[in-house]
């Protein structure tokens, strides 16, 4: 019975239909969602929808936790009921619009947004719609498969609206929720290890601000990564061999956690780990936790994994939730300004990978514009992590669209990172470490290394001829250093033909 589920019994009067909760929502609401990959709330985004197909003019300005589905960002982009969105997002649609200038988009680091929301500076927070498991008996909420921003969005609401999902009766105790102080005079978050728990297994909640609950028997549809192809693995390979290595000649304590970002090259990363033998008691202090971790668990290898997320296929979804006493006491669900914080994160000395679109010969990295325009997803965590990581590793493929983008280029087209905040770069061709080298030493071990055989010529020749006609500690011809994106704009290949 999910009746049973509202154990704060007064607020079982609040108890109703989607179309009578989503009234609260009106032309120019600002609208703050659970949701990091999974675990947003999927009936009201659709009773959205079915009143714009009715006719009703209206748009709203859309605040989530990160990326949710497409029973969110997908539906409400394509209803054009989006005025604004806020943060990271990655469906297509979205996408498309936010690039044509339709849906109003201002990107952010994750590790700073609840801050930025309790400070006001995100405007009203009139409604709150939030996907949950249970509200306990003292009227608090136990989130489903993500924290992300939701405490906060909680806190700050006028109004809140929740979702109580059929599908994840047994998370309780699985999460653990903390807000830190707002500045001035922060006290430190103690976190001390990956699986520390400082908070709360479930988020304080006003009761008086509830105006609806509805009963939701949607599912999650997350992302799902593809296993390792042959590019991920040889990286994740590379990523393996070198901190062996550093561990072996002493440069690095063995036991660092590692934060892996999303897509198929975090998810190589740790599918490597299930064969090596050198590491077998792995902490996991990430953002988002994938398929991989419950393998890693399941091989004994995972001492405690922390993330503000789980974005499970549905085969790993069933296996969890049949198995969770297995899972519960190795993983940790916080909220993201703990999750990616940078206090925590140089405090326990991250191990940090992320993807980037492209990297220059530098090390500056582009992790959000194609051709330094199009918005791709958003920054997500990535400079949380990187900035702070102890260890900063960027990964990318040497080449994107079939071969005809190099992903090394001479100066990348927007910078998300700069080369102050990468220590590694990794592609499928090989690894540089760019902490004990020069600009100028980067560059040639970046166009040796990492670029693909079939650019390395002409990267070459743009940094001798920069060395030659410009010098300078980070030679460059400013007029040329975008030729190969230039190319690609012109002829759709970034080749010399
Ligand atoms: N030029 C043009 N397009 C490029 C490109 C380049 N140099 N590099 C990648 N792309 C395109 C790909 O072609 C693909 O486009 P498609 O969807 O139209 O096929 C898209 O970018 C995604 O690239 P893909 O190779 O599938 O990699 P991915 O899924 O690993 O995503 C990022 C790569 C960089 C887009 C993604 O990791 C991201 O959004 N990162 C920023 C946020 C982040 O790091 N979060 C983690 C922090 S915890």
């Amino acid at each position: 019975m999910l009746t049973d589920r509202v154990r704060y019994k007064p607020l079982q009067d609040k108890i109703t239909d989607p179309a009578t909760a989503a009234r609260h929502i009106q032309d120019g609401t600002n609208l703050f969602i659970s949701g990091f990959t999974a675990g947003y709330p999927k009936l009201i985004p659709q009773e959205l929808v079915k009143r714009a197909e009715q006719g009703e003019k209206f748009k709203i300005n859309l605040f989530a936790g990160a990326s949710t589905g497409d029973m969110v960002d997908g539906i409400l982009a394509r209803a054009d009921l989006l005025a604004s969105r806020r943060p990271y997002m990655s469906d297509k649609i979205m996408r498309e619009k936010i690039n044509q200038g339709k849906i109003a988009f201002k990107d952010d680091h994750l590790s700073q947004l609840s801050a930025k929301v309790r400070a006001g500076e995100w405007g009203s927070c009139d409604v709150a719609v939030v996907e949950a498991a249970a509200i306990t008996e003292k009227g608090h909420l136990i989130p489903t498969m993500s924290v992300g921003n939701t405490p906060t969005y909680v806190q700050e609401a006028d109004k809140i609206i929740i979702e109580i999902s059929a599908h994840s009766p047994q998370l309780e105790g699985i999460h653990d929720i903390f807000i830190p102080e707002d500045p001035p005079y922060r006290m430190p978050i103690p976190i001390y290890r990956t699986g520390d728990r400082i908070g709360k297994p479930f988020i304080e909640m006003d009761p008086s601000r509830v105006v609806a609950i509805l009963f939701s028997t949607e599912q999650d549809h997350c992302p799902i990564f593809m296993p390792s192809n042959a590019i991920s693995t040889r990286i994740a390979e590379y990523i393996l061999d070198f901190v062996r290595h550093e561990i072996i000649k002493g440069r690095m304590p063995a036991s660092l956690p590692w934060q892996a970002g999303v897509g198929d090259v975090a998810n190589a990363v740790l599918s490597g780990f299930i064969e090596d033998k050198n590491f077998e008691s792995i902490d996991i202090f990430s953002e988002v936790l994938q398929d991989s971790v419950l393998d890693l668990i399941d091989l004994g290898k995972v001492r405690a994994a922390s993330g503000s997320a789980m974005t499970l296929s549905e085969k790993a979804r069933d296996r969890f939730f049949n198995e969770i006493y297995r899972y519960r006491d190795k993983i940790v669900l916080r909220p993201v300004e703990i999750s990616n914080s940078p206090e925590v994160i140089r405090r326990l000395g991250v191990i940090a990978i992320n993807t980037a679109i492209e990297v220059d010969i530098y090390g500056q990295v582009n992790s959000t514009h194609v051709m330094g325009t199009q918005l791709m997803n958003g920054i997500g965590g990535s400079g949380d992590y990187l900035r702070n990581g102890a260890l900063s590793i960027i990964v990318t493929p040497s080449t994107a669209k079939g071969g005809l983008i190099s992903a090394i280029v001479p100066m990348v087209s927007h910078v998300d990172h700069s080369e102050h905040s990468v220590d590694v770069v990794v592609t499928e061709y090989g690894l540089v470490d760019t902490r004990p080298l020069t600009p100028r030493q980067v560059a040639e071990q970046v166009i040796k290394k990492c670029a693909h055989p079939e650019f390395r010529d002409q990267l070459w020749d743009y940094y001798q001829r920069a060395v030659r006609e410009r010098g300078g500690h980070e030679p460059h011809i400013l007029e040329k250093a975008f030729f190969m994106h230039q190319r690609f704009l012109e002829c759709g290949d970034m080749h010399v033909k």
